[in-house]
């Protein structure tokens, strides 16, 4: 598809281009300020930093397209993928197309239907021992607590060979410095991550202990040969002859950590500071949940709606992944726009969640507008991705953030602290100063 057809016009340019700089200070200061003002300029807009042509993609439509890929036209790349690819190697995330197929169809038996019972049932046990140090009146520190109980349960549903023990706290905090390190600044100039500073340094120490547990428990795995229900038996063992070698289960392992691990503690934490601002919703959440038990079932989500109401909303309204990149493989068009091969082109869940044409009063939270009405079927909703690359975590995630909120939700009340907060996009969007009170509800 190039200019042979219809006639196609380059993209539209966002105003306040620095002639210099280009859009990097409104991009670094107030990112979702700049996305949120282009999708009036049209379906494809031009940003400016550095010296590769970026585009970002503001309709649904554009957005399928560029996604589900008919044409090839576009692969995993740019800058933004570089920061993640220096951990996660050519993990299924971020390698390219030529590999993704195999990578793809190898893990995911590791996401059946049939394995979700074992899962819910771990969500459960995390939950419960998560907050079974939790005190009434207590401040939670709510986004370090939801890392910690993600990272919990991710472990725990990736290595049931044995109990991870103390060392847990250790990866824990391995994967906290990955996160702390993913700043739009390093997403735009991957060149940061080279200089010898101090940060650097921490995050290098703690790959290392992230790589060094992993590499001894591919050998473990290996070695026993037996299916322990957890997603590592399933990437250690093939059933058709066509293994994942070492180091691509190990690439495979460190996308689904660092994928699922700070998508789901983000939203984990939203959900929470929303039903913590909303008494009405808040007490009808809870009620819901006490109902339904018990919830260490994968069927319990259907007992749920209203919260899985208020999941598929902070997925629209907070979503995790705000961005994620592709680069044109070829000069094509994306609807009647010319992009050119080499281009990074910008995918934005956010930007296509507040539009007010697709969801009314965007910015409102609002978990009644998915009252009968499937997220997964709806135009523009896309925290998951979509085609062939869509997460392959998505049911797991969507289950675990409604069992696990509904859990927390049926014994603690959040209550809001003073503190603001607001949205910080880094790698995912985090709910920067969340701090909750908690309040143990009555048990009946
Ligand atoms: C709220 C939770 C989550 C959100 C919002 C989320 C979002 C996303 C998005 C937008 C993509 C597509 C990126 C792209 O097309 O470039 C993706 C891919 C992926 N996600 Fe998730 N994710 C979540 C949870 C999880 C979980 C729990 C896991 C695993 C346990 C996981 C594993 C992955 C993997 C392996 C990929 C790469 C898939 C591929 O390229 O084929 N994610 N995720």
């Amino acid at each position: 598809m190039t200019a042979a057809g219809p006639r196609v016009d380059a993209p539209p340019r966002a105003p306040g281009a620095h002639p210099l700089f280009g859009h990097l200070k409104p991009l670094l200061l107030d990112p979702l300020g700049l996305l949120a003002a282009l999708p009036h300029l049209g379906d494809v807009v031009e940003l400016r930093f550095g010296r590769t042509p970026t585009y970002v993609v503001c309709s649904p439509e554009a957005a399928q397209q560029v996604l589900r890929n008919p044409d090839r036209a576009f692969d995993k790349g740019g800058t933004f993928y570089e920061n993640v690819r220096s951990l996660v190697g050519d993990g299924m995330a971020t390698c390219p197309l030529a590999e993704h197929k195999r990578l793809r169809r190898l893990a995911q038996p590791a996401f059946r239907t049939d394995r979700m019972s074992g899962y819910a049932r771990t969500i459960h046990a995390q939950v419960e021992a998560a907050t079974s140090t939790w005190r009434h009146g207590q401040v939670l520190d709510a986004l370090p607590e939801m890392r910690s109980l993600a990272t919990r349960t991710t472990f725990a549903t990736m290595f049931r060979r044995r109990e991870l023990g103390p060392e847990i706290d250790g990866l824990r905090r391995a994967v906290t410095d990955f996160v702390e390190h993913q700043t739009v600044l390093r997403m735009v100039a991957p060149i940061v991550n080279r200089l010898p500073t101090a940060r650097n340094h921490r995050y290098r120490a703690s790959e290392a202990r992230l790589l060094r547990f992993l590499d001894g428990e591919i050998a473990a795995y290996r070695a026993d040969g037996t299916d322990h229900g957890d997603l590592m038996s399933m990437f250690t063992t093939s059933p058709d002859g066509d293994p994942l070698t070492d180091a691509e289960v190990r690439d495979t392992v460190m996308t689904v950590l660092l994928g699922g691990i700070t998508t789901t503690a983000v939203s984990h934490a939203w959900a929470l500071h929303q039903l913590s601002l909303d008494a009405a919703l808040d007490a009808e959440v809870a009620a819901e949940a006490r109902a339904a038990a018990p919830l260490d079932t994968p069927d319990a989500v259907d007992r749920l709606p209203l919260t899985r109401g208020v999941v598929a909303e902070v997925l629209r309204h907070r979503t995790a992944g705000w961005i994620f990149p592709r680069v044109a493989v070829t000069d094509t068009t994306i609807g009647s726009r010319r992009v050119p091969a080499g281009a990074q082109v910008l995918l934005s869940p956010y930007v296509l969640h507040h539009r007010p044409d697709l969801f009314a009063a965007p910015d409102n939270f609002d978990p009644r507008r998915w009252d009968g009405r499937d997220p997964h079927r709806t135009k523009g909703w896309l925290p998951f991705g979509a085609g062939e690359s869509k997460c392959i975590g998505y049911e797991l995630a969507f289950m675990d953030l409604t069992l696990s909120l509904a859990d927390i939700v049926r014994s603690w009340r959040p209550l809001p602290c003073p503190t603001p907060v607001r949205p910080r996009p880094r790698l995912h969007l985090e709910p920067h100063g969340l701090t909750l009170r908690l309040a143990e509800r009555d048990p009946r």
